[in-house]
């Protein structure tokens, strides 16, 4: 089977990007992508391409190439199903916040609701492709669903497969133009290979693996997990560093060239952010917890909580360095985003960090290239002051259009996103708008400490016992 059309449910960060790249790669396939939202439908077709609603490198040029040719976006569901002979869901998988499992188990409410207008809008045979990352036999609801649709008379035949999707945002089209690997679970062979021949335009053929349904699934969950655990093991070494005189930057060099180990993913920080890690190792802990695995369970709920550790840590420790208050201090924060090239805050670190300081009665002035101040303020849940009383105790925030401006009059600076344009400060100049005793606190360790030692600041840097 030779697929022609494909519809994707679901316009977001996976969603749009993804289709965008097996439209660009596959001409002759007509790829649709769906969403309910209106508003993010709109700005997908806008003519503008700098206004797409996800900005990632790269992605401009490949919608440029596709769209209004074999990649269209529309808000006709299910006009989209019932054309496609594939259907991927593309939507939110979050952790769910109330009921049963809430603040671990994922909320499927969209999964279902994709699977329930699949059973009602398909037409003929369709294959049904699991994006989204879910947890462990989750295609076992959705075949469930989609076969209780169909009664005696029905002619409609499906198929379900799990395609779980490995791309991070900022490098989201080198990833899915280069992927390590493409991962396909399923137990239908004719399936699996018409999916295996859409990717196999630009994928070699040993990059693309087949498994089992269950072994697709949890091969997402594991790969964040094990991802997300590398970063709280070197975070927790950080602060071994820092108390003990060793730097967390020639720890990993000397520990990352044992090639058993590797040398990705060992950047010490304020923690994983990002709206999957802390997500799918919750879900992996539930599930574990379901499946009677208490001790898997906690081994995985540590990776979390030392991340949220690292967050507080940071906060308590700009506080105590600034004279134990930073009620109506002025602090700069440079980066709102997850991590650089992304304008995604989703569990960003700043936001717990900036709720710390906040809570301290601090007044923060926030800077961030691509993070628009609504979206700051939805957040931090509070909206930016329009004047400030520095006694009141009560923290505020208000954005920064540079740099510049961010550090006027500012006790301290606070790296959170290690943007490009943060390497290069000239923290000379930097140094003459702040008041003194003045900081510079970099969780990123991406600033020049020599610059910042000669502008006369003082400098914490992550995992730096000498600072
Ligand atoms: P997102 O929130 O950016 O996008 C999801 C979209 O689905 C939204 O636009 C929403 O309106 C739409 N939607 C929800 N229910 C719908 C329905 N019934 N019909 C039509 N549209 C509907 O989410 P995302 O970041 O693209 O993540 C999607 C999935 O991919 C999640 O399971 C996530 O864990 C996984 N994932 C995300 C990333 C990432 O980098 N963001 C990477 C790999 C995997
Ligand atoms: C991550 C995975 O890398 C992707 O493979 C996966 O598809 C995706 O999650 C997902 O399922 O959503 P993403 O969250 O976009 O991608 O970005 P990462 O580059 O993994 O960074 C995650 C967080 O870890 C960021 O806050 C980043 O700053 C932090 N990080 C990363 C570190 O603190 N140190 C590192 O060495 C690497």
């Amino acid at each position: 089977m030779t697929i022609q059309r494909i519809c994707c449910i679901g316009a977001g960060y996976v969603g749009g990007p993804t289709m965008a790249v097996i439209a660009d790669r596959c001409p002759q396939v007509q790829v649709t992508v769906v969403d309910l939202n209106q508003a993010r439908i709109d700005a997908w077709n806008d003519p503008d391409l700098s206004r797409l609603p996800v900005y990632e490198p790269g992605l401009d040029a490949v919608v440029g190439r596709a769209r209004g040719r074999n990649l269209s976006f529309s808000t006709a569901v299910e006009a989209a199903i019932a054309d496609a002979d594939m259907v991927f869901i593309s939507v939110n998988t979050p952790t769910k916040t109330k009921g049963l499992g809430a603040g671990q188990a994922s909320d499927l409410r969209w999964v279902e609701a994709c699977a329930r207008t699949v059973a009602k809008a398909a037409q003929g045979h369709t294959i049904v492709v699991e994006k989204s990352t879910l947890p462990v036999r989750t295609a076992a609801v959705i075949k469930n669903i989609l076969e209780a649709a169909c009664d005696g008379e029905d002619q409609r035949t499906f198929s379900v497969l799990s395609n779980p999707e490995f791309l991070a945002e900022g490098t989201a089209i080198r990833d899915l133009e280069a992927p390590d690997r493409v991962l396909i679970g399923g137990d239908d062979s004719g399936s699996i290979d018409a999916l295996a021949e859409i990717y196999a335009h630009w994928v070699p053929q040993q990059q693309i693996l087949r498994t089992n349904l269950w072994s697709s699934e949890l091969s997402k969950l594991t790969a964040n997990a094990f991802l997300a655990q590398r970063i709280s093991s070197i975070n927790s070494i950080a602060a071994f560093c820092e108390a003990s005189g060793a730097d967390v930057r020639e720890v990993a060099r000397a520990i990352g060239t044992d090639s058993r180990i590797g040398p990705k993913f060992l950047n010490a920080g304020p923690g994983f952010g990002g709206s999957c890690f802390q997500k799918d190792i919750l879900n992996l802990v539930y599930l574990s917890r379901h499946f009677g695995l208490p001790e898997v369970a906690d081994y995985w709920e540590s990776v979390v909580a030392l991340n949220t550790w690292q967050q507080h840590r940071i906060a308590r420790l700009v506080v105590q360095k600034l004279f134990g208050t930073v009620t109506g201090k002025r602090l700069a924060i440079l980066g709102f985003a997850f991590k650089a090239d992304t304008n995604d805050t989703r569990e960003a670190p700043a936001i717990r960090i900036c709720q710390d300081l906040l809570e301290e009665g601090a007044q923060l002035v926030i800077h961030d290239p691509k993070v628009k101040a609504d979206q700051m303020a939805r957040d931090l849940n509070q909206e930016p002051a329009s004047q400030v009383d520095r006694l009141s105790g009560i923290g505020s925030w208000a954005e920064a259009g540079s740099v510049e401006d961010a550090v006027m009059g500012a006790d301290a600076v606070l790296v959170l996103t290690e943007w490009q344009h943060y390497r290069n400060l000239n923290w000379q100049a930097l140094a003459a708008r702040m008041r003194k005793p003045a900081w510079v606190f970099d969780a990123r360790a991406v600033a020049d400490p020599a610059q910042i030692k000669a502008a006369g600041l003082c400098l914490w840097r992550v995992g730096d016992g000498e600072g």
